[in-house]
């Protein structure tokens, strides 16, 4: 039976520069929906586990330019969800069903058209938190990142930022399969210290590191192949210091300018002539862009096969409780977060 009330979590106020706060959102109690609100071809959701993604940040913003639309000022949050159908008026859908959104809402409970979900895939020895963690879509942009548009070779070297973070742990793993010296960089030892466990050669915290080119350089010394960048800003500058002929830098993500405060406060990067003498090639690309390309079966059959093997792991960093959504966003810009960063419901 569904409880009278359910927690919803909505964007109370657009964030369009700086860091969002707690009260950019409100955490409400909600009527839950009932069976006789549905309208034929809709389901109701109960969420399991909810996905907390760096992309949210822009989502806060109320931008109508980004390649993802806003949130919403006054409507729940959305992400990419597992969770499992309490009631159906779907013929395709029925009580029990396993389902994947990707724009799943923040609610404890919600009602949907039957086409913005799916199936989760019948896998076997897959928890229903594997879909929001080693097979989620941050696995896949390591996957395509590294695997695919990386064009890795076996003994060079790829540097990889915020190692230890839901892309990044799935990088270094990827990398060390295809034969690279992984070279791993996190912010704080203990996340360090699990990048190395992951099997990588060498890794630092940039926190304390120092000058970041020289500690590249001292990781590095026979100079960077490959640099997988989730951070932007003065690392991806330090990276570009060492790179080496024909240098592949694939933009993932720009995790350290997300939240200036203006266009002055973004960093310039200086060493963009590297890219010039170096011949190297900088790509930044959009996962959803991959979906439907056949790398995303080979991405499911290799990470699946090699998750049952018990050859990767993947770390979760799990919140309890919608109601701490928010906080799960603020922490993923504080570094709080130590591995993929999930809300059980
Ligand atoms: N291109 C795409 O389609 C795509 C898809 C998914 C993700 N991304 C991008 O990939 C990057 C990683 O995402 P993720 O989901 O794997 O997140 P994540 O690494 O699991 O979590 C974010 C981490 O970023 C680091 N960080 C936060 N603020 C930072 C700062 N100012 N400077 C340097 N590092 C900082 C923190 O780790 P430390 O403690 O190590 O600092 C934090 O734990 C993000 O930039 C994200 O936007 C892109």
């Amino acid at each position: 039976m569904s409880p009278s009330t359910i927690t919803r979590v909505a964007l109370s106020s657009y964030v369009p520069a700086g860091n969002a706060k707690l009260s950019d959102f409100a955490v409400e109690q909600v009527p839950a929906p009932t069976k006789d609100q549905l309208k034929e071809g809709q389901v109701i959701v109960k969420p399991l586990y909810f996905s907390v993604d760096p992309y949210q940040r822009g989502r806060l913003s109320g931008a109508t330019d980004s390649y993802v639309a806003s949130y919403v000022k006054g409507q729940p949050i959305t992400n990419f969800l597992v969770g499992a159908i309490a009631e159906s008026s779907s013929k395709d859908f029925k009580q029990g069903d396993l389902v994947l959104a990707s724009n799943g809402s923040w609610e404890t409970e919600y009602i949907t058209d039957a086409s913005a979900i799916s199936k989760a895939p019948v896998q076997q020895r897959v928890d229903p938190k594997d879909y929001v963690g080693v097979l989620s879509m941050p696995s896949f942009t390591a996957y395509v990142g590294a695997a695919v548009l990386a064009k890795p070779k076996a003994g060079e070297t790829i540097l990889v930022s915020s190692a230890s973070g839901a892309v990044g742990q799935m990088v270094v793993q990827l990398a060390k399969a295809r034969g690279l010296r992984v070279v791993g960089v996190a912010g704080s030892d203990e996340k360090v210290e699990y990048v190395k466990s992951l099997g990588a050669d060498a890794a630092f915290n940039y926190k304390t590191c120092g000058d970041f080119t020289k500690a590249i350089r001292g990781a590095a010394p026979e100079g960077i192949d490959i640099y997988f960048d989730n951070v932007g800003g003065e690392f991806l500058d330090a990276a570009l210091a060492n790179i080496n002929t024909h240098a592949r830098i694939i933009i993932c993500g720009a995790i350290s300018q997300y939240n200036a405060s203006s266009p002055d406060e973004l960093y310039g990067v200086k060493n963009l002539t590297k890219v010039l003498v170096k011949k190297a090639t900088i790509q930044g690309f959009i996962i959803t862009d991959y979906y439907s390309t056949p790398h995303f079966g080979e991405f499911t059959k290799e990470v699946s096969s090699l998750y049952h093997e018990g050859k990767i792991k993947y770390r979760l960093s799990e919140t309890q409780g919608l109601e701490n959504g928010p906080q799960a966003i603020l922490d993923l810009f504080a570094g709080k977060n130590f591995g993929k960063s999930i809300i059980k419901a």
